[in-house]
């Protein structure tokens, strides 16, 4: 039985924009992505809304939820959806990776490279491929409308049937 955890003060960081961009080209075009951490200030929404093609038709169909519309990630699911793209709250990442493993879809989810030291990631991902987008540098999360400079861990996206090769090391 996996355990729960209370909310935690990093749950609140926002994604920068130079952050996002280089997951786009992985994202396979014209499918529905569901952003279940995200309200229409996200980055992730307004980013992965604004990509089109050459003929300018919208690269991506997406969707977003939070818990603050009731939509408790634990429970809500939108009706149609191919990939999850986010940045979940580092409290209770085992509960939120497993529910996202669970769907059996793409995913990829922006988390701190400190949950590599822990027994729980290589538990969840002992018989399925884990992925990771890694970055050179740090991602400087923005908290209360105020980004860090001295974020004190680096981030990869953490990803599930995503990526053509199970790491690739990008950088912003
Ligand atoms: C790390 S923040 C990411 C915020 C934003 N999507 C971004 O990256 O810019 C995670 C967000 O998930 C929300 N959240 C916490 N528990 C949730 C749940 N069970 N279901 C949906 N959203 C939840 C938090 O309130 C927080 O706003």
């Amino acid at each position: 039985m996996l355990k729960e955890y209370s909310k935690g003060a990093n749950d609140e960081y926002k994604t920068p924009k130079y952050a996002i961009y280089p997951l786009v080209n992985f994202l396979p075009k014209y499918k529905t992505i569901w952003c279940p951490f995200d309200t229409p200030e996200s980055n992730f929404v307004k980013i992965l809304s604004d990509q089109t093609d050459k003929h300018q038709q919208p690269l991506f169909k997406v969707l977003f939820s939070h818990i603050k519309y009731g939509q408790d990630f634990f429970k809500y699911e939108p009706p149609e959806w191919d990939i999850i793209v986010s940045n979940p709250p580092f409290t209770k990442k085992r509960l939120f990776f497993e529910r996202s493993l669970s769907f059996q879809k793409p995913f990829a989810l922006l988390m701190t490279n400190q949950w590599l030291q822990d027994s729980a990631p290589k538990k969840l991902f002992r018989d399925r491929d884990l992925q990771l987008l890694m970055f050179e540098k740090r991602v400087h999360y923005e908290q209360n409308g105020v980004t860090r400079k001295d974020t004190p861990f680096s981030s990869s996206y953490f990803c599930w049937n995503l990526l053509p090769k199970q790491i690739i090391m990008s950088r912003f």
